[in-house]
């Protein structure tokens, strides 16, 4: 087979889809969802808004809004037999590994498969985006040794996850900021786990299966599980005199700082500048914290030694530092970020059934060729069975 381009690692550079749901400008710092600033959004819209013109290509009207929250507020709750898997976990399992397992599990339950049936499709986003906070916030506390709470009918979208997950209602500012933070991870064009996602949904399975598929590639520290590495590394640090000594040796052995670089923004990423903003509007309200200095420390520090290389602050930089104050447990950073990404998930899904051609890429061969079988009995090391196939192979 000819080779169409030279190989990339990591496929940099290299379009995979045309796709009219989200842009990066990765040198200016822009980021748009269906054309719109995320500046915008961020500051006029809510999540489950910015969700369903993601999924369904433009904003809603009042009535379509209304019943789209009407839709999900119904769906919330769990079936108690996906309720009786998640008591069989291990509550040292990660809420991860948790949440892909039940993501899956639906696909039990929701065994129809109808790709081409406008009904089924919208039954599908709306039990994802519904059950998936729920899950989450369920596994939560059955971890803990409680019986999971119901969610509640007069609570928005994520005073309701806030509230199922710490058997408080939160304060209108916490939830306001929250459900910021679900608008801003929402979606961002084909990263990883939005490729898994397409790539899955690209063989026509059921939805189910492919917001498991993108689950289980956001939970990798270099890409959704950054952010709960950021609070791990700035625990670490331990303190702002800390910070330069640390930055020294991650550049004297190469090794990675999280929360900081991305494939395509060579500037600070826009969300993490609408992050920050929001971390400072939380510690002004409910007191600071003082990993938020060593982490202002730590931005300084790194764009004075890596800013030429356009190392800055990704979106998981300061996400982690809002979560914490948000009273959200560390290791429930990357589900909390799987609870907005389904949107684009979702999104990209119906893109892709929309023009679907299966995914099939290709590769460049590296290995040999015509070895021989070497018989079992004359495989007497890996060394003999190495050299047996050098003999022979030209
Ligand atoms: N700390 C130190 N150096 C870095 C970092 C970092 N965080 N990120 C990139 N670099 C350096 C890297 O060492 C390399 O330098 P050189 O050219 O001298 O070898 C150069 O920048 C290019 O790095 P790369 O790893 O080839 O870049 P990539 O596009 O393959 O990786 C990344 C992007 C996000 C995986 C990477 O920046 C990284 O590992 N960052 C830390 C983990 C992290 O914060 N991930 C969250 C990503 S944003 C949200 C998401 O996608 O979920």
């Amino acid at each position: 087979m000819t080779v169409a381009c030279e190989y990339r690692p990591g496929l940099e550079g290299i379009p995979a889809t045309q796709s009219s749901i989200s842009y990066v400008d990765g040198q200016n710092g822009i980021l748009e969802y269906r054309g719109i600033n995320i500046e915008e959004l961020a500051q006029s819209s809510t999540f489950i808004e910015t969700a369903y013109l993601l999924i369904w290509g433009g904003l809603p009207t009042e009535d379509e809004l209304e019943e789209f929250k009407h839709e999900i507020q119904f769906h919330r709750r769990l079936k108690y037999r996906i309720r009786d898997m998640m008591k069989c976990f291990p509550e040292s399992g990660h809420p991860m590994d948790a949440l892909q397992a039940c993501a899956a599990a639906l696909g039990l339950f929701y065994s129809r498969r109808a790709l081409d049936d406008p009904a089924y499709i919208r039954a599908a986003v709306v039990r994802l985006l519904a059950k998936i906070p729920t899950m989450v916030a369920a596994f939560q506390l059955m971890r803990k040794g409680n019986d999971p709470i119901q969610p509640r009918d007069d609570l928005g979208y994520s005073a309701n996850f806030l509230y199922m997950l710490t058997e408080r209602v939160p304060d209108p500012l916490a939830a306001h900021i929250f459900d910021v933070c679900l608008t801003l991870h929402a979606e961002h064009t084909i990263n990883a786990s939005t490729f898994s996602a397409m790539v899955t949904a690209s063989t026509l399975t059921d939805p189910y299966a492919v917001i498991a598929s993108a689950v289980g590639t956001l939970a990798g520290p270099l890409h959704g599980g950054a952010s709960e590495e950021v609070i791990l590394m700035l625990e670490e640090i331990g303190s702002v005199a800390n910070v330069e000594p640390y930055v020294d040796q991650c550049m004297e052995r190469r090794s990675k700082i999280m929360g900081f670089g991305h494939r395509v923004y060579k500037v600070k990423d826009p969300r993490a500048t609408i992050l920050q903003r929001m971390a400072e509007q939380m510690f002004e309200q409910f007191g600071s914290d003082h990993y938020y200095d060593i982490a202002v420390k730590l931005e300084q520090v790194v764009a004075d030694r890596m800013g030429s290389k356009g190392i800055y602050p990704n979106v998981d930089f300061y996400s982690g530092l809002v979560y914490r104050k948000l009273g959200i447990p560390t290791d429930l950073y990357t589900p909390v970020f799987a609870i907005a990404r389904v949107a684009g998930w979702l999104a990209h899904w119906k893109e892709q059934l929309n023009e679907n051609r299966i995914f099939r890429p290709t590769q460049i061969y590296t290995g040999t060729h015509s070895v021989p079988f070497v018989p079992l009995e004359k495989r007497h090391s890996a060394q003999d069975r190495d050299m047996y196939a050098n003999l022979i192979t030209p």
